[in-house]
């Protein structure tokens, strides 16, 4: 049996016997909903404008994507955000390449932020990643976002990004113990994650036009992702810890 074809599906109902939250895998139909709540989710959070609606409709089609992964979540019936999932690595010093997965694009569209949808939807994700026996998921975001599901910074098991450095806010977290033991080198993300922006503006336009703006918080995203980990993991200590 392969068990990557078997779709599961969460759903939560209320007293009465409805269903109010339903967690599956995204489908061709989903597309354009999960991409506008990608872009309303996004917007002038990070920088002005966006880039994740046009990196969730690209990265569909690349090799490395993973349907199995990307789930949408609805309440009462309504898509209201998804999450998804490209293959990644950690290169050795041997140059050998070990499998991980990334997560991101993960959004909720934002009038519902805080009322525990995400937790629901990225708790599912990890268990199906699990389930479906990989190693460990890696990516970037800001630490509260991710803490709470385990996710550590890279530096605890010496897995740097390319240019040799640990960042806080680059996170992962091992799906089985013992699963990053070991596992030191580099991070190689998947090309899809790194679309041709030539086509991005095009893309948007196809949207309801939405205000560029310069926003203060916008400087907390560069700083989060330059932020240098300086927590120093001593050999007994990285060895204790690497048992998660
Ligand atoms: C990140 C995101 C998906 C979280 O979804 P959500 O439904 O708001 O999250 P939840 O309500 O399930 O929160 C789960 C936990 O995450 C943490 N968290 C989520 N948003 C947070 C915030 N803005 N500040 C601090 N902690 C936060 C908290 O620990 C929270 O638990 P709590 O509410 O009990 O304190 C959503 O905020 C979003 O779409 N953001 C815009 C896009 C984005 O930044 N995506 C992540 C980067 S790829």
């Amino acid at each position: 049996m392969n068990t990557k074809n078997i779709q599961i599906t969460e759903t939560s109902i209320d007293d009465l016997g409805r269903i109010t939250v339903t967690i599956r895998n995204e489908q061709p139909t989903d597309y354009r909903r999960v991409e506008e709540i990608t872009r309303n989710a996004f917007w002038n959070l990070y920088v002005p404008g966006a880039s994740e609606h046009h990196l969730v409709h690209t990265m569909r089609h690349h090799a490395d994507y993973m349907p199995e992964l990307s789930f949408v979540i609805e309440r009462q019936g309504e898509i209201v955000g998804s999450i998804h999932f490209t293959r990644a690595w950690v290169v050795n010093p041997s140059g050998e390449e070990i499998p991980v997965i990334h997560l991101g694009p993960v959004s909720i569209t934002p009038e519902l932020h805080r009322q525990g949808l995400g937790r629901r939807l990225i708790t599912h994700a990890i268990d199906r990643a699990r389930a479906l026996g990989h190693r460990a998921i890696v990516l970037g975001g800001f630490t509260y976002h991710y803490h709470p599901y385990g996710f550590v910074g890279t530096k605890k098991w010496n897995i740097s990004m390319p240019d040799g450095k640990f960042y806080t806010g680059i996170m992962a977290l091992p799906l089985y113990d013992g699963a990053l033991n070991g596992v030191a080198g580099v991070l190689k993300f998947s090309e899809a994650l790194y679309p041709d922006e030539s086509g991005l503006e095009m893309f948007d336009a196809t949207f309801p036009p939405m205000e560029k703006l310069v926003l203060s918080h916008q400087k907390d995203f560069e700083r989060a992702f330059a932020e240098v980990d300086e927590q120093e993991y001593s050999a007994s200590k990285r060895k204790s810890l690497s048992i998660s």
